[in-house]
């Protein structure tokens, strides 16, 4: 029996691109199932520092100062808590836009999986050290779950390009929080979270090659639109442009961390800026992306004048400083 002749270029359906990309997603499925890591929540809760709360208990009511958690590391940690509480919202986005069956399938019930457990290590530990108002936290969660996530990507290679981007994002995210919290359990929590998002964007990278390769002149558009327009997923969280400000302040995700560890690695690894045939829409797109990295060295440079004032009125951490250096979130071509 013949194969049937792929559809012309360009009129390709979202059902064509998935199947088209099925033996990829199997491939990469496979790999991630042979490398990821089990690890467990339970073990990264301090329990002998615990102490009842008040209510049904009777215990003590959380006070500001019962842990020494820096605020902007609270605010690092509230942030990545509720991002990753709304994960019902992304199970459905992804499931919706990458189906239930097939190696497709199997990754969106998987990745879930993995997800799930982010969120329930980060609240114990925090509800155990006390590190934040558990009744604000519950109250800010109850809010950011109640109003869902919507992803308005408009393709399915526009969702590949953006999870692929928010799953480096969020490596970073994780991993730099716990490298100054001050907190050595703090860190080896958050460094087996950003393992486990480090092997998410592996996969959806991968994807996104195969996507380069198929359709180079539909994916660099899709991957200009994304990088342009990037938001973190918990952008919607109440009070989230403050704490970001605070977290850029503290160096924990700044625009050098967002240029440097997520964009110029995935355009390396990718090989975008060399790529040849990519068709008049795609060269356009990269003009986009090339005008969107110079904005992005302006606005590092623009931080930079900033931090000595910051530091002045105390906003930087102490030892903040040490993570501008060239350690800081690791080394983004970890990402393999
Ligand atoms: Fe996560
Ligand atoms: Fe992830």
């Amino acid at each position: 029996m013949e194969t049937p002749d792929p559809p012309p270029r360009g009129k390709r359906t979202p059902v064509d691109f998935l199947a088209e990309l099925e033996p990829c997603a199997a491939r990469s499925l496979d790999r991630h199932l042979a490398v990821s890591r089990e690890w467990f929540p339970h073990e990264f809760v301090p329990w002998s520092e615990a102490q009842d709360f008040d209510g049904p208990l009777n215990g003590q009511p959380w006070r500001p100062g019962q842990s020494s958690l820096p605020a902007a590391v609270r605010d690092a940690l509230v942030v990545n808590l509720l991002t990753e509480d709304n994960l019902p919202s992304y199970h459905r986005e992804i499931a919706v836009r990458f189906g239930r069956d097939g190696a497709w399938g199997t990754w969106v019930h998987r990745w879930t999986a993995e997800e799930a457990r982010h969120a329930d290590a980060l609240r114990g530990y925090l509800y155990a050290g006390r590190g934040v108002d558990p009744i604000a936290l519950e109250r800010a969660r109850m809010r950011h779950m109640s109003s869902g996530y919507t992803s308005d990507q408009p393709s399915v290679v526009h969702a590949l390009a953006y999870v692929t981007v928010q799953e480096l994002a969020t490596r970073e995210a994780h991993r730099n929080v716990g490298q100054i919290g001050g907190d050595p359990l703090l860190a080896r929590l958050t460094a087996c979270i950003a393992a486990d998002e480090n092997l998410h964007m592996i996969f959806y990278r991968d994807l996104c090659a195969g996507a380069l390769a198929l359709a180079p002149e539909e994916f660099v558009p899709a991957l200009a639109d994304v990088l342009c327009g990037f938001q973190m997923p918990g952008h919607d969280i109440p009070g989230f442009r403050a704490k970001a400000a605070r977290i850029a302040a503290a160096g924990i995700y700044d625009v050098e961390v967002h240029r440097d560890h997520v964009v110029l690695p995935l355009l390396r690894r990718l090989k975008i800026m060399e790529h040849t045939g990519l068709g008049p829409a795609g060269e356009r797109a990269r003009d986009r992306i090339a005008e969107h990295v110079e904005e992005l060295h302006d606005k590092a440079r623009r931080f930079q004048r900033l931090r000595p004032p910051l530091r002045r009125h105390g906003i930087l951490l102490p030892g903040a400083a040490a993570a501008d250096g060239p350690g800081r979130g690791g080394n983004g071509d970890a990402a393999r």
